[in-house]
Order: structure tokens, then C-alpha cells, then sequence
């Protein structure tokens, strides 16, 4: 298939890393399109763990071409420690990894914007973010005072680009706040000292995406964060600063719409999220509570920031507006083996709201935190199941639990992972993805 999209389909931490280490073996190039060193993807291939933050995880497919699109915020020093510790271990960059010539760069004022916006409280809102400064990166590029990465290359333009940003309201709000945002010149050494270290990498990507798909060459279109924390339709203002949904890749690379062939929506078994907002099934119900035995079981721990997951039941309203937002042609769930063993698992199929069932979020997160979720139980399954490589083989019990996830997301799950390794995964034979690829997926 020419082109497949990996979406996050919760609030994030979906296990995307793992799906787009699998399926690139059977794409030319894997291309992210926003966000920046908020995520953190893992990718476990034989036993051996790997967590990116910005270099797309078909990175340890050698033949693979590897983008960072212009939709991306980059930290350079954070960037540069990924692609050393990927050298180390072995993998080949040069001549596979391009930067966007056009992305933005998250400058040390713009960490310090996050951290300081994230010490306050303003009526009680705090976002809990990664402190990456991903929002005030996102909010220079849109109040047009961003540094672009091609910026860092030409003398004439990096100096006055700092300049502006200097004097704007994003730099004079720090140094309302007691804050020291740096001084132009200083700033343009720093940067320049770090340029030098990933030009060799730098292109104009949308033309090398362009020019792949018109040759007949297959891509892999990965997302970050997750779509209920798009910054449109996620439960704002806990939210991250990017579009984060299919659509959001067509101008985060510069692709039309009309050749993003397919999507793919990548779902927990379970919910998860780190950081503040709702989140309607958590389960807050202590130390030998559920939650707590989904987290410990998941070992779900933030891989950028490593903080505890908020852990709950699957979430069915989230998932069928998931649906609607981006349209998957098939699902995969992720980490259905951290539910072996529990008696009954449940699935939220509604949300209920003043005496009145929602079957659609509600659109501020005030009424957010008010609704109740609406569970259905099913049987568990004994497991463990990290070892099945068939669907088959699945319990029975097991499947019916990812019938009902199908009904309620609205397409078909063709992909199960069982495990963190890319061996631990299972694509259901003759499924629309297995057809699609063409093949199976060998690990
Ligand atoms: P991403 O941000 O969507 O790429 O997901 P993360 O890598 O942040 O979080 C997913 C976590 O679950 C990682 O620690 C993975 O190694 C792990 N993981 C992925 N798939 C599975 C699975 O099927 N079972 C288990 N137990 N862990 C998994
Ligand atoms: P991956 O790609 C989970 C959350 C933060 C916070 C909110 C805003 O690994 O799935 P930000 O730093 O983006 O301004 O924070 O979004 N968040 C994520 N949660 N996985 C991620 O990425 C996330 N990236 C951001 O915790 O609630
Ligand atoms: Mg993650």
C-alpha cells in the first residue's frame, strides 16, 4: 500500500512505537509529522529497549529512510543525544535520517515558558505537561517569532529571527515573571555550535516525501502524542499544542490529503494518560485497587518524563469519536496481555451526564470531569498469552473481548500485540491489513 498512517488513538503511549517497528519492514520510509521530544515511542527487539523522542521508529530498519517533518519542534541538544545513541548502538544515519529544513526549534526560553507556566496555577488549572517546551514552540511558530531549523544556517537571518523573538510578548511575559530569556547573540552561538552537529541531516523533506511517493516508493506516516489530546478535539485545555489526528500529517509534511492512502489507529486494551485532564474510566481505587494492577502489570511509568500512568478501563465513547476523527481502516490493540489474569475486565460503553447517557464527549473539560462512565463486564481470561503468535490461539474469552473493542471503536482490530517485543505481535491472517501489506508481518 503506498501510504498508511499510524495514529494514536487514546491519550497517547499507545504502544505506537512498537506498531511502526513492525510494519516498516514493509515500507521504504517512515515519516513523523508533529510534536517533538513530548513523546517517547519504545521499541524492544530482543529484549533490548529503545525509547525515541524524535527519530521515527522505523529507524532500526536499516533500508528504511527516516524523516522529521516540518510540522515537528526539535530540541537540538536532545536530538543529537538520540541520533549518538542510536550510532552506538550500531545503526547507520547518514544518507537515511533527513530533518526538515522547515521545522521549528524549541529554544531554552521555551523550556523556560513551560516550566514556568507549569509552577503557576491560574484557577486551578494546570496542565501537566512534559516541560519540553513543546506549547510556547508551537505558539512562537504561531505568532510567527519561531526559529526554523534552515534559519540556523544563514547568518542574516538565525540573528534578526532571535531578535524578534526577543521582543516578543513570549520573551517579555518571561521577563515579567523574573525570568532571563537569553540575548541574541549569545543565543546564536549556542545554536549555531548545535546546527553543525545535524546538518548533514537537514533537507528540504517535503520534496524528498514528494518525490518518494511519485516514484512508487511506500510510507509510513508516524503519529505522536494521541487524538484525545489533538489540540482541537482533545478535552482542552489538557491537550498537547500539535494536530495530532491523520489530518494533521498533511501539512506536518506537506503531503496532500490525497495520497495518505490509509489509517491505522493504534488502542490500548485499557486507558492510560500522564498528565492532567479528564479521563473518565481512571480507576483511583488505591494500592490493590484495579488501577494500580493495570499500572504495575503495564509497567506504566511515562518514557519521557517517568511518571506514573493514570490507568483505567477501556474507553468506548473515546474510541468511537477516535473513529470519527480519523477514520481508521483498522485497529490494532496494544498491551492486551497486561489484562491476563483479571476475573472480569470492563469496557466503558457510554457516558452518563445529569440522568442523561453521552455517547459522544462532552466538549468542555469542566463537564468532562462531571460524566459517569457507563460499564459493561466481561469475562477475563487466565493467560498468560505472551507467547501466541496466532489469533487463534488467542482464548476464547480473549477474542470476544476484542470483538467488543471492534464494535465499539467501529472497525476491525487485524493487529494484537501481546508483549513489548516485536516478536510479541500477532496480525490476524487474512485480515484487511494482512491483505494490504501483502504479507505477514514476520518479526
Ligand atoms: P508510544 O508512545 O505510543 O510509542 O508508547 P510508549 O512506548 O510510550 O508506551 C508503550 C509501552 O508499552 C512501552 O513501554 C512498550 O514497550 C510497551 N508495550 C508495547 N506493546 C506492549 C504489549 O503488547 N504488551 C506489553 N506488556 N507492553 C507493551
Ligand atoms: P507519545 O507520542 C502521553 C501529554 C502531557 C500533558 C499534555 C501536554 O509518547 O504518545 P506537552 O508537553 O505536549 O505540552 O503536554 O500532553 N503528552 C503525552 N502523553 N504520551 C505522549 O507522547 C505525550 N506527549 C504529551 O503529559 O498531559
Ligand atoms: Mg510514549
Amino acid at each position: 500500500m503506498p501510504s498508511l498512517a499510524v495514529i494514536g488513538a487514546q491519550w497517547g503511549d499507545e504502544g505506537k512505537g512498537k506498531v511502526v517497528d513492525l510494519l516498516s519492514e514493509s515500507f521504504d520510509v517512515v515519516a513523523r509529522f508533529q510534536g517533538g521530544p513530548n513523546a517517547g515511542h519504545t521499541v524492544t527487539i530482543g529484549g533490548v529497549r529503545h525509547a525515541l523522542h524524535h527519530i521515527p521508529a522505523g529507524v532500526f530498519r536499516p533500508g528504511v529512510t527516516i524523516v522529521i517533518g516540518n510540522g515537528m519542534v526539535l530540541d537540538l541538544e536532545k536530538l543529537q543525544e538520540e541520533i549518538e545513541a542510536l550510532e552506538r548502538a550500531g545503526l547507520q544515519l547518514a544518507g537515511r535520517l533527513f530533518i526538515s529544513d522547515r521545522a521549528h526549534v524549541i529554544l531554552p526560553l521555551m523550556r523556560q515558558l513551560d516550566q514556568w507556566a507549569e509552577s503557576q496555577s491560574h484557577a486551578g488549572i494546570k496542565l501537566g505537561t512534559t516541560l519540553r517546551g513543546i506549547g510556547p514552540t508551537y505558539e512562537a511558530k504561531a505568532a510567527r517569532v519561531g526559529v526554523r531549523v534552515a534559519d540556523l544556517f544563514e547568518a542574516r537571518t538565525l540573528l534578526p529571527a532571535l531578535e524578534r523573538l526577543l521582543a516578543s510578548p513570549l520573551a517579555c511575559g518571561l521577563r515579567a515573571a523574573g525570568e532571563d530569556p537569553g540575548e541574541p547573540a549569545a543565543l546564536a552561538r549556542e545554536i549555531q555550535r548545535r546546527a553543525a552537529r545535524i546538518a548533514p541531516y537537514v533537507t528540504d523533506t517535503v520534496s524528498l516525501l514528494n518525490e518518494r511517493l511519485d516514484r512508487g516508493d511506500e510510507i509510513l506516516f508516524e503519529g505522536a502524542q494521541g487524538s484525545l489530546l489533538d489540540i482541537d478535539h482533545g478535552f482542552y485545555p489538557y491537550v498537547t499544542s500539535s494536530t495530532t489526528l491523520a489530518g494533521g500529517l498533511c501539512g506536518g509534511l506537506g503531503i496532500s490529503p490525497k495520497r495518505v492512502d490509509a489509517v491505522l489507529g493504534v488502542f490500548k486494551a485499557y486507558c492510560t494518560r500522564v498528565g492532567s485532564g479528564p479521563m473518565p474510566t481512571e480507576l483511583a481505587d488505591g494500592p490493590h485497587g484495579h488501577g494500580e494492577r493495570l499500572r504495575r502489570r503495564g509497567r506504566e511509568y511515562g518514557t519521557t518524563t517517568g511518571r506514573p500512568r493514570r490507568c483505567g478501563w477501556f474507553d468506548g465513547v473515546a474510541a468511537a469519536y477516535a473513529q470519527r476523527l480519523n477514520r481508521f481502516d483498522c485497529a490494532c490493540v496494544t498491551l492486551l496481555d497486561v489484562l491476563d489474569g483479571f476475573e472480569e475486565v470492563r469496557v466503558c460503553v457510554a457516558y452518563r451526564l445529569d440522568g442523561q447517557e453521552l455517547r459522544v464527549p462532552p466538549p468542555t473539560a469542566a463537564t468532562a470531569e462531571r460524566v459517569e462512565p457507563v460499564y459493561e463486564t466481561l469475562p477475563g481470561w487466565r493467560g498468560p498469552i505472551g507467547h501466541l503468535r496466532r489469533w487463534e490461539e488467542l482464548p476464547r474469552e480473549a477474542r470476544a473481548y476484542l470483538d467488543r473493542l471492534a464494535e465499539l471503536i467501529g472497525t476491525e482490530v487485524d493487529m494484537v500485540s501481546v508483549g513489548p517485543d516485536r516478536a510479541q505481535s500477532i496480525l490476524r491472517s487474512g485480515s484487511w491489513l494482512a491483505r494490504r501489506l501483502g504479507r505477514d508481518v514476520k518479526a
